[in-house]
């Protein structure tokens, strides 16, 4: 593997209010090790509601996790009620922002245009896209799970140059592993995240696609982040349902102690 740091990001979704956010933060702090954060990038990714207090104990008590997003709009202001600019999230010093998530296109309706919009709003913003792809149990059993994966990322990365692209951090997650309890198993979430990054050596030549950081995504848990974690192209996970409790979230950033 080249010199890629493991990222490892929570996304507590439609969970926890800010109490509960703050108290969360408090138990990782006490089970993640300043070796951990050498190891690994921790990036935590709260509702919009809590973010600010997020942010206010990360700096105050200098934690090392990265803040981060769960979603954003594309335009930098204007009459979209409910949505929240880019800009608004670099304010508060977020990090990583994950964008095409299947949630939202799914339920959102998100098209590959408006989620290619975003990935270049965020980039625009200072901060980097965790861009999701990931095929249905359909598109799986009928062999399309490559294609769509590849179409997903090269609509996704449209207009991204390749310096941008180089830090970026795409999450291949099966749609029917998510929140399932189902993991791909570690052989075919590997072979997915190589096919993820040919895609973007097809996009942008060997070196960037060496750079980008793949995470595997859908019912990670420390029982088997070992295991996925150390397939040679999958570099990090993007955690749901475990994420909302310190101790296993802690468990699978430590991924590395365990056999
Ligand atoms: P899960 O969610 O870990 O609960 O399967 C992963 C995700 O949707 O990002």
């Amino acid at each position: 593997m080249a010199d890629r740091k493991p990222i490892i990001s929570g996304n507590w979704k439609m969970h926890l209010n800010h109490f509960e956010a703050l108290k969360l933060v408090q138990e990782l702090s006490y089970l993640i090790t300043e070796d951990d954060v050498d190891a690994v990038d921790i990036s935590l990714h709260p509702p919009f509601t809590d973010i600010r207090t997020v942010q206010t104990v990360l700096e105050a008590d200098k934690l090392p996790f990265h803040l981060g997003a769960q979603h954003c709009h594309f335009e930098e202001k204007g009459a979209f009620t409910g949505e929240v600019a880019p800009s608004m999230l670099a304010k508060l010093n977020v990090g990583y922002v994950i964008v095409g998530h299947s949630e939202r296109r799914e339920v959102f309706g998100e098209s590959d245009e408006m989620i290619n919009k975003k990935v270049l709003a965020i980039l625009a913003a200072g901060m980097l896209p965790i861009l999701c792809c990931g095929e249905t149990l359909e598109e799986r059993e009928a062999g399309e799970a490559e294609s769509k994966i590849a179409r997903q990322v090269t609509a996704g990365m449209a207009s991204v140059n390749a310096e941008q692209a180089a830090d970026m951090v795409i999450a291949y997650e099966p749609i029917w592993a998510i929140g399932t309890g189902r993991t791909a198993s570690a052989e075919d979430a590997q072979a997915m995240c190589a096919a993820v990054r040919s895609t973007v050596a097809g996009l942008y030549g060997d070196e960037v696609a060496q750079s980008v950081r793949i995470q595997y995504g859908g019912s990670v848990k420390p029982v088997n982040a070992h295991e996925l974690m150390t397939q040679p192209d999958i570099d990090g996970a993007l955690v749901g349902g475990a994420a909302l409790e310190a101790d296993s979230f802690a468990r699978i950033a430590q991924f590395r102690l365990s056999e």
